[in-house]
This record gives C-alpha cells, structure tokens and sequence, in this order.
C-alpha cells in the first residue's frame, strides 16, 4: 500500500538517546478512525457558506526537511500555503524553518482554507484562540485522512491577537497532538483591527514574534520525541521537556535593533515547558497584551509567564540605549510544584533532562547597531473597547476538579477524554455567562485551554506559585490559564453566536494526548 510505503520512507523521529534505535512510524502507531469521525467532503466548505471570500489559501501539512542545526538538515512535518487570494501580507512563509507560513488576517474578512493532508496519518487544524464555528475548529471528530482535502471558511470576528494553528489529531489510540506539533505541525496567525492599528504600536521590523519551543535531537541531527522506559514515563507524567529551546524553530540568535521602541509579541509552542520571561539587565518587563489582543492598560512586571499554547505581547524601549548595548530576553529560574521540587530527585528519576524546568537560559539577544530619532511613547490606554464580562452573586461556577489518574495521567471531573461523548455537567446553554472554576488537586501545573472563546480571569486563590506569582498575567483576555499545583482559578466566558461541540483540556500536549480532554456542548 502506497501509505505504508511513504511511512517506511521518511523516519521522523528518533527514539530517546541511549537506546540508538530509529524508530520507525509503523502503521501500529498511526491515526486511523478518529473517534466519532465525519469524512470530509472535498467539494464542500464546512462552517461559513458565502459566494465571495476575501482571503482563499490553500495549506498544506506535509514531510519536509528543513536545516535547524548545523549539519544535516532534519526530517520534519510541517505546513506550507500559497495564497490564492486576498492582500498579499496575508502569508508569509518561514522557508527556513519548519514553522507554519504567519498568516495575517483582517478583522471582518471572510476567509476560505483547503487544508490538504499529506502526512502518512490523520491530521486536523485547529485555529488556536479564535471564535469560529465548531465544524471548522479542527476538532478530532473531523480527522482529515491522507490524502484527503477538508475545506473550511469562517469570518474573522475576533479582535486583534496573536492566535496560532496546530494539528488536533486524536483516534482511538490516543492524541497525536503533542507529536504531531513536536514534528512542525504549528505556525502563527495574527488578527489586525482598527482599534490596533489607531494605536501606532511599533511594526514592520520594529515588531518581533518570537515562538518558544524546546526540542531534543539526535547525533544526525533526528528530532527526538519520546523515547522507551523510564524516561517516557516521565515524559508522558509532566509532558515532553526537550534539552535545548528554539526560537522562532532555530537556536536563539542575536538581532540588530535600533534606539526605538519594539513590540515583541511570543507565542509559547512548546508541548510542555513553562518560561518565566525577564530582561538580563533586570528591568520590568512591560506587558501590553495576552492571548486575546491588547490589554486595557500596560503592566509592568517583573518577569512575566509564559504556559504553553499562551502568548503575550511585550513593548521595550531601547530609545535610552547606546550602540554596542545589547539586552538578553530569558528564562529565568523558578520551581513549579513537584517537577521543580525535590520529591523525584529523591526517587533518583530527575536530572536526566539537560535542560529540567525552570532552568534559566536565553531566548532572544538584542543588540543595538544603530541609534534613530525615534522614541513614540507607549500609549497610556490600550484596547479599551471589549469590555470585561460583568459577573456577579448569581453567576453560575461549574467546577473541574484536575486530578491524577494511576498510571494514566489526568482526570477534570473523574473523566477523561471520550470521544464526542458529553456529560450533562458539560452542557451549557448558548448566550449564558458562567464561571469555570479549575481545581487543581496535583501535584503539577496544568495549563487549561477552552476552544471557540475568550475568557476573562476572575481570580485564583491557594496554590503555590511562588516563583512564578508575580509573572501571572490575569487582565485582559485569554484563552488558557495556567492552573498552579493545588491552585483554584475561576475564569468568565460567555457562550456567543455559535452552538455545537467545542473542547476544552489542559495544553501540556502530553497530558492532553493521555486523556485531559474532553467535548463540552453548547446548546441553542
Ligand atoms: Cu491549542 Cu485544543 O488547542
Ligand atoms: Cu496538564
């Protein structure tokens, strides 16, 4: 069969350092029969049905190889796309890197996207952090098979962000999101509007995007994924953590900046690590917006924390600087629960990663080449013109209480992922408000995403975050939340304009993939 065939050809990933064994993905291990799956039909648009789109790109998910270290060049999946129509910022591919092209998007376009599977498994996109209907999210239950194109149209209606797109997949074995990602499966896409634009913020090469992943590679430079025995253990307990980070899906470089301000907006890709951002020269680090577009005031802050799947946006003056400075963004050092505690170096199974969580190491280096005229301050007020949900006494809280499973990862509500499978306490009713409250009884960060919304922090109480305390971004909007060991967080949405299934699960993708995932219900 030609799909055994193409399976057998390219050698992915590398199974953990010390065994030495290629691991070959044999068709044991692929995506066949997602659960609850719809075939997709090639000559019609799921989600928004229109004569006349602005913007129509094909994009495809494919085998590449791309150099990432020096030396032979390593064997990936990523995504391609080609424009087909609309303005041409729209698409800009990151031909060195196995990044996804950034996709720019206008508030109010209609857009139509032909996602072609050429993986030798299923695979789904889904649109991380925007409000779309829930036939065009990229949700498991419509699995895109090889060879196969799925067509999806929707109209940007979510106000200016950083948003990102990432595979989805999940059958009956379990998620591939998490290796499927790891391989290149994820790129950015950026929602312009007029409110952003009034503002004058920093841009074109005085905005930088910054995508933080961590990976591990072999002697041949093979992508590493998890491995065998003990270490895989590990790995699936507090999700992938690879021994050196990639920026932007290279080794952290250094960038010539001017005397001027930059707006530097990050994106967390990683399937598992946590970064505490901070400048080497110890100045605040100014953050000017979240998941969800700009906040309504800048904050400063003196490290701010980055979960996987959020992003933040950040604006530094440089104006006061010399030529010849330079300024390192990092991570700095911080423990979170367990996995940073000394539990597990008693049991003799840490230290077996170069690069544990929380270890401090450098991200981005700016070093000023050229002094300019040019020192526009930061607007005193920002995205003032969504406003906060209003919540009150009589606002319903459905509670999710996180909890460890034995051997088998994470439970919200005793429950783990079940197909397209809801439970009534995950039915909710189009046009309410309500607060999600998180309990996290484990011993490990999770960070909580809920699909096709933005929500609003409401608080956090308990938790021991104290490393990390300070650097919680909670003003504005999100999309996910980190939720610290025996922490409780509460989190406002309300359920707008589309019925249907939607999802919600922690984004460590290795805790997802395990089963913290499940459909909930929005019912009109
Ligand atoms: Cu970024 Cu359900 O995921
Ligand atoms: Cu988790």
């Amino acid at each position: 069969m030609s799909r055994e065939k193409s399976v057998h050809r390219r050698t992915v990933l590398r199974a953990a350092a010390g065994t030495g064994v290629l691991l070959t993905l044999s068709p044991g291990l692929l995506l066949t029969g997602c659960d609850g799956g719809v075939k997709a039909v090639e000559s019609e648009t799921l989600g928004l049905d229109s004569d006349e789109y602005d913007v129509e790109l094909n994009l495809h998910a494919m085998p590449d190889s791309v150099p990432i270290l020096p030396g032979a060049p390593s064997e990936v999946w990523r995504y391609r796309a080609e424009l087909l129509k609309g303005p041409e910022n729209t698409v800009t591919e990151n031909p060195d890197s196995y990044l996804g092209p950034t996709i720019r998007l206008r508030r109010g376009q209609t857009v139509k996207i032909h996602i072609h599977n050429k993986l030798p498994e299923d695979t789904t996109v889904h649109w991380h952090g925007l409000h779309v209907p829930s036939d065009v999210d990229g949700q498991p239950r419509l699995p895109i098979r090889p060879g196969e194109t799925m067509t999806v149209g929707f109209e940007v209606l979510d106000r200016a962000g950083l948003f990102w797109y990432h595979s989805h997949a999940h059958g009956k074995q379990g998620g591939r999101v998490g290796f499927q990602s790891y391989a290149g499966l994820a790129g950015l896409l950026i929602v312009e509007d007029e409110e952003e634009a009034g503002l004058k913020l920093p841009s074109g090469d005085n905005e930088l995007l910054l995508v933080l992943q961590d990976r591990t590679f072999a002697g041949n430079n093979e992508l590493v994924y998890m491995g065998g025995g003990r270490g895989s253990m590990m790995d699936r307990m507090h999700g992938f953590l690879g021994d050196r980070v990639l920026a932007n899906g290279a080794p952290p470089t250094t960038r010539k900046v001017a005397t001027r301000p930059y707006r530097i907006r990050v994106l967390n890709g990683s399937n598992a690590r946590i970064y505490k951002l901070a400048w080497s020269d110890g100045r605040p680090v100014t953050v000017i917006g979240a998941d969800g577009g700009l906040l309504q005031e800048p904050e400063d802050r003196p490290y701010a924390v980055l979960a996987p799947a959020q992003r933040l946006d950040i604006w530094v003056d440089l104006s006061k600087s010399q030529p010849g400075d330079t300024l390192e963004l990092i991570s700095d050092r911080f423990r979170a629960g367990m996995m940073g505690g000394g539990m597990m170096d008693g049991m003799g199974m840490m230290g077996s990663n170069a690069l544990p969580l929380g270890s401090r190491f450098p991200l981005a280096r700016l070093e000023v080449a050229e002094s300019v005229e040019a020192s526009k301050p930061l607007p005193a007020q920002l995205g003032v013109q969504r406003q906060t949900i209003p919540v009150n006494r009589n606002t319903r809280i459905r509670s999710f209480e996180l909890s460890p499973v034995m051997m088998r990862g994470f439970a919200m509500n005793g429950r783990r992922f079940d197909g397209t499978n809801v439970a009534d306490d995950e039915k909710v009713r189009l046009g309410d408000t309500e607060i999600w409250e998180f309990h996290n009884s484990t011993p490990m960060p999770h960070p909580m995403h809920i699909h096709g919304l933005q929500f609003n922090v409401v608080g956090r109480r308990g938790g021991n975050s104290d490393s990390l305390q300070q650097g919680l971004v909670d003003s504005g909007w999100h999309d996910t939340v980190l939720v610290m060991p025996r922490e409780t967080v509460q989190v406002a949405m309300k359920f707008e304009r589309f019925d249907g299934l939607y999802i919600y699960h922690c984004h460590n993708m290795e805790h997802e993939d395990a089963g913290m995932m499940r459909y909930f219900q929005v019912q009109g």
